[in-house]
């Protein structure tokens, strides 16, 4: 059975920089993290990481475009994605969505790049590990209008326990990562609190947003268990049983 090790649901291994590969892949070993899934954020990113996600046993890989990247978009690159797809290590749509908090200059290029994501996630019949910034109303909108049969991952939560239920009644998942651990986080616990495990996966959005007791260092995937201690903690049930469930729901929406 599965279950006993972690899953790093969203880690961009190949933007940290204080550790190498090696050391980073290692680390998360170390801490029973056994396997790890990079997005891809712009363009050059998808090679980057598609690249990654073969030359490692345990690295899988999203492909998309970043909302703050939707200037990236084009055909060359949707082609690219399909082709690329066709390897089992691809097992999503990814990081896509909206996000008002960097620019909102171009907010309507963001929606339509974020609909041709998720109508090619479709497609291809792929989930979509979805990045939404102070856009909950729109992310939400869009998804419900155009989303089919995608699985949908709201990564990096950030919404209240009210939109979270809402997500989860739409059958979507919640991945939450180090934000959970930081003391004044008063609304990411209550979240944490009320999502059922089945619909909870665990992410670290390394080298971002490090989880105490390593707050201000640069993230990395072997600090994923701080976020499910502290999520044991909220519910009140043991560590282990929080890493088996979300692993399962990771190892059986990615196929992994
Ligand atoms: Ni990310």
């Amino acid at each position: 059975m599965s279950g006993n090790y972690l899953i790093d649901t969203h880690t961009h291994i190949n933007m940290i920089e204080k550790l190498s590969l090696d050391e980073i892949l290692e680390n998360a070993g170390k801490n029973n993290v056994k396997k790890l899934i990079v997005p891809a954020s712009n363009a050059a990113d998808i090679d980057e990481v598609f690249e990654l996600s073969q030359k490692y046993d345990n690295v899988y890989c999203y492909l998309g475009i970043h909302p703050s990247e939707a200037k990236d978009w084009n055909d060359t690159i949707e082609e690219k994605i399909r082709t690329l797809a066709k390897s089992p290590k691809v097992v999503g749509i990814g990081e896509i969505g909206l996000d008002y908090y960097w620019d909102k200059s171009f907010v309507e290029l963001q929606k339509e790049i974020f609909i041709k994501q998720i109508k090619l996630a479709n497609e291809l019949n792929l989930p979509v590990n979805v990045h939404d910034r102070e856009a909950h109303k729109d992310t939400f909108d869009i998804l419900k209008e155009h989303n089919k049969n995608s699985t949908v991952i709201m990564h990096c939560f950030s919404g209240s326990p009210e939109f979270a239920a809402e997500c989860i009644k739409e059958g979507w998942y919640i991945a939450i990562g180090g934000v959970v651990t930081f003391k004044n986080a008063k609304k990411m616990k209550e979240v944490a609190g009320t999502i059922p495990l089945e619909r909870l996966l665990l992410e670290t959005d390394s080298p971002y947003l490090t989880p105490v007791p390593y707050r201000g260092d640069e993230n990395q995937p072997a600090y994923v268990k701080f976020v499910a201690e502290e999520i044991a903690k909220i519910k009140e049930i043991s560590y282990n049983e929080v890493v088996s469930a979300t692993t399962q729901n990771a190892e059986r929406i990615f196929v992994i």
